[in-house]
């Protein structure tokens, strides 16, 4: 399938909690990627519609930092971009996977994070928030590393996601870190770490629904 056909096959219908999942690893079935799909497969399991979207298989350019989106709040660079702007607008959460690359996220993720300075600008600049309607958006972050644990390895990427997430009024509602992964599939041998993802996921939209619709 390629990247443009994986958005349409999972667009969200109505009525239902709408997340969009960004795989941001150059590696399509990598450690992150594997833990991420199973969180997906949990949201998925909850009820949510899931936009899936391999950062991999899409043309992005870099922001270019000409404020084209200075007047309207919306990118002016046509690229595959343009089809995630109108996701991430009227999304009700956001699920991100990336590697650890330098303590930070990796080159596909810093570019669609950079191109949404667009909804930074909205935000910040044009006083409009970037849920469409308002509602509590909630973020689930998934990365993974070759390094044994220590308590600052995950600092800098998280630093960065939660700048990203506040300008798309999201909030980092919860972070799966897991590391000592190296190979692409060295995560299948901690089948706990697969079914702690699945569980985030299922989580993730009943957290949603308690967001949204707080006396149901
Ligand atoms: C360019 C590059 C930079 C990396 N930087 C780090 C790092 O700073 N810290 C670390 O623990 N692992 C680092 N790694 C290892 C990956 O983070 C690790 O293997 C991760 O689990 C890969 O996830 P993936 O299989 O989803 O791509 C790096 C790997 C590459 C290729």
């Amino acid at each position: 399938m390629s990247g443009r056909e994986d958005i349409m096959a999972s667009q969200p219908g109505s009525g239902a909690i709408k997340l969009i999942a960004f795989h941001g690893s150059p590696r399509r079935s990598g450690n992150s990627s594997r833990l991420l799909e199973r969180a997906v497969a949990g949201a998925r399991q909850g009820g949510a519609a899931v936009a899936e979207i391999f950062l991999r298989d899409h043309a992005l350019s870099p922001c270019l930092e000409d404020y084209g989106c200075r007047e309207t709040g919306r990118c002016t660079i046509e690229d595959d971009f343009q089809s995630f702007f109108e996701l991430l607008e009227g999304c009700d959460g956001v699920l991100l996977s990336s590697p650890l690359f330098f303590g930070t996220v990796s080159a596909q993720v810093k570019i669609l994070i950079d191109r949404c300075q667009c909804f930074w600008v909205g935000k910040y600049r044009l006083g409009k928030g970037a849920g469409a309607s308002g509602k509590r958006r909630l973020g689930l972050f998934i990365c993974t590393a070759a390094r044994p644990q220590r308590p600052d390895l995950f600092e800098g990427a998280q630093r960065t996601v939660r700048y990203f997430f506040d300008a798309l009024d999201v909030r980092l509602w919860q972070s799966l870190l897991h590391s000592g992964l190296e190979e692409p599939d060295d995560v299948l041998a901690h089948p706990e770490w697969l079914e702690e993802a699945f569980a985030l996921g299922e989580a993730l939209v009943a957290a949603l629904r308690a967001e949204i619709r707080p006396h149901f």
